[in-house]
């Protein structure tokens, strides 16, 4: 079995269904309010988990109520939880609009993802065991580096999601073997927009590039190799959030599993197709079998 480290945040969402996202000044009505577990990294490790991986997760949730139940629910999906710290305060929440094409809007107040800068004993042990670690931005960046410096050392796969955008030092990148950005993302990084031309931008600090498009599904570039796109299977969106961090989870899985890289991006591509048909974040991930019966080569 694969077994991936996910070292990032854990956020209670707080999501309002509503038809058309409020312009600034305005007030609209929404249908519906749902509280479901989400973060980058709870998300990335819910995914790789359902996909058949063993996952831990290094983290922290405040000491609140919200703390208790993103636990249990990373818990439930098969997550170990013994590196992730309760500590003082509220636990993070995103603040997520949610319109009627399944597109979304989100603020994120980190709350105790904010305490997360640097790594304590038994971190380094558990990621040198992995076969990948997964990083995003939600943390603060010192521990981002120590982790992905932990993985380098031990000759372990780093794979980054480089969400919320800012500048990246090269030292962080220098660690880092696949690079998994938004087309928005891979433009922030880059200061351009044409994917392709980004990717091959990115190529100079990272030997692979996975750039997500969304419902047009991906694009790959290796150093030495031809780009290959790969694309999504068509459905109707409901809920969109997250499904970055579905393609994330499901492609370590299957990267890990020693799969063809085509093959792994189509499975991962399968399962963020079928999370966005459902509704939040860590609960629309599937699982293994779903992804199988979905999946076309
Ligand atoms: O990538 C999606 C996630 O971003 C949401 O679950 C939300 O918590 C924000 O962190
Ligand atoms: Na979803």
């Amino acid at each position: 079995m694969t077994h991936i480290v996910v070292l990032g945040s854990t956020n209670m969402d707080l999501v309002a269904y509503v038809e058309k996202a409020p312009q600034r000044g305005e007030t609209v009505t929404g249908r519906e309010f749902r509280t479901v577990p989400g973060g980058k990294g709870a998300n990335q490790a819910v995914a790789a988990a359902r996909a058949g991986a063993a996952v831990s997760m290094i983290g922290a949730v405040g000491n609140d109520t919200f703390g208790t139940r993103l636990r249990t629910g990373l818990e439930h999906s098969g997550v170990n939880t013994d590196h992730l710290r309760t500590v003082e305060g509220p636990s993070g929440t995103a603040h997520i609009v949610v319109d009627d094409e399944g597109g979304n809007s989100i603020v994120v107040i980190p709350g105790a993802n904010g305490t997360l800068d640097h790594l304590v004993p038994g971190d380094e042990g558990l990621i040198g065991s992995a076969d990948a670690l997964l990083l995003q931005l939600e943390i603060p960046l010192s521990a981002v580096r120590a982790g992905a410096r932990a993985a380098r050392a031990h000759g372990v796969r780093t794979i980054l999601t480089p969400a919320p955008a800012r500048p990246l030092p090269p030292e962080l990148l220098a660690d880092i073997d696949l690079l998994v950005p938004n087309e928005h993302e891979a433009a922030a990084l880059t200061g351009i927009t044409d994917p392709v031309a980004a990717a091959d931008a990115l190529l100079r600090q990272v030997p692979q590039v996975v750039v997500t498009l969304g419902p047009a599904g991906c694009l790959y570039a290796a150093r030495g190799a031809e780009p290959l796109t790969v694309p999504a299977p068509q459905v109707s969106a409901v809920d969109s959030t997250g499904a970055g961090d579905t393609f994330t989870g499901a492609l370590a899985v299957a990267l890990g599993e020693e799969r063809p890289v085509r093959e792994a991006l189509a499975w991962a591509a399968a399962a963020a197709a079928l999370s966005v048909q459902r509704e939040g974040a860590s609960a629309s991930m599937p699982y293994r079998s779903e992804i199988d019966a979905r999946y076309r080569p």
